[in-house]
């Protein structure tokens, strides 16, 4: 088939786009600017160079391409340093998320395009609390912290505009928490932030995160272009749900930093926020029985505990070097 991956050159992208390429697909790629068009010939595809929120060059990309299916990889998340004012950090990303969707799909509209795939999150989105891991079928979060709520509202806005169509087709995957290759999980910034006891576990860390290897990410999405039933939403998370209690100093071990800092929620609130602490104490991780059962799709990486060790010692035997 003929795909257009939107935001080909990201985290996802980069592991989406070779896979696409082995899998038989004839695929073109976009990024914004020309430098970067190197990387996606040399992954097998063919570059178009478009800003997503701009309407007559995401148009002009979607109608050339003539493509069967679109796929919306499209995040502006890789200067973020600040999760603090997250809302601010994720502007263009929600902007991305809400108008460069409405570009994205209306040109896909007029090309005809069959299948429209889109990225969401699988996380602090869903509501919080509760034993339960949450499914496709649960609400999201009704009255999430103050500084979540934009991106909050734009998730919700993309998932609603994707699922709801008919033509072209939608379907939208929540993705858990990447990490591997590109992503900034276990990134050298991040290591080091962990082996000089930057990153603190807040308030016992009872929050439940869902992790998923970028590679596993990418193999759920070219399931989804034969498999995902239209209008559907699906969690692509590895099938172990990680405590933050356990998951931090797991971390910590593995790169040989001594356990994390344990700072109480109120001190948390005070230098991190409310949102940031609700993270660490309060959210509830996500299933992956609906995208194995109708993805047929498993994840190579089916715990982040072999995955995140996988990458560590890598990590460690480069440090030691
Ligand atoms: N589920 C998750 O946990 C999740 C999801 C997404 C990202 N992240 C994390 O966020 C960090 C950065 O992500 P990333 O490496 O994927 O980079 P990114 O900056 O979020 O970019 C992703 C893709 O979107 C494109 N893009 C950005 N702004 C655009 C715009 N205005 N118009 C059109 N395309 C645009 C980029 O293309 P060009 O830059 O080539 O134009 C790139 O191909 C990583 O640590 C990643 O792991 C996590």
């Amino acid at each position: 088939m003929r795909i257009l991956v939107a935001g080909a050159t990201g985290a996802i992208g980069l592991e989406l786009v070779p896979q696409l390429v082995a899998a038989g697909h004839t695929v073109v790629g976009t990024t914004r600017t020309a430098a970067k068009a190197e990387l996606i010939k040399r992954m097998g595809a063919e570059p178009a160079i478009a800003d997503g929120l701009d309407a007559p060059a995401i148009r002009a990309a979607v109608i050339d391409t003539k493509p069967d299916i679109v796929i919306d990889q499209m995040t502006d998340l890789a200067d973020v340093t600040d999760l603090r004012h997250f809302d601010r950090a994720f502007a263009t990303t929600n902007r991305l998320r809400t108008q460069g969707t409405d570009f994205l799909l209306a040109a896909a509209r007029e090309a005809g395009v069959k299948r429209f795939i889109a990225q969401s999150f699988c996380g602090w989105t869903s509501g919080r609390g509760g034993e339960s891991i949450k499914t496709e079928a649960d609400a999201l979060d009704s009255d999430p912290p103050e500084e979540l709520r934009r991106t909050l509202d734009a998730i919700q806005y993309l998932e609603d505009a994707v699922t709801s169509l008919a033509n072209p087709e939608g379907i939208v995957l929540r993705y858990g928490s990447f990490y591997g290759p590109n992503t900034g999980m276990l990134s050298p910034a991040m290591i080091d932030q962990v082996r000089r006891r930057r990153v603190p576990l807040i308030g016992g860390g009872g929050g439940q995160w869902s992790f998923i290897h970028v590679e596993d990410a990418a193999a759920a999405t070219v399931a989804a272009i034969e498999r995902g039933k239209p209008g559907e939403i699906y969690n692509i998370v590895d099938d172990e749900p990680a405590d933050v209690s356990e998951w931090l100093p797991t971390l910590a071990t593995l790169v040989g930093a001594r356990p994390p800092i344990r700072v109480p929620a109120w001190l948390g609130r005070l230098f991190a926020g409310e949102h940031l602490v609700s993270m660490m104490t309060e959210v509830r991780a996500g299933s992956n029985a609906k995208a194995r059962q109708e993805l047929d799709w498993r994840p190579a990486h089916p715990s982040w505990r072999e995955g995140f060790a996988e990458i560590a010692s890598r990590a460690t035997t480069q440090h030691a070097a």
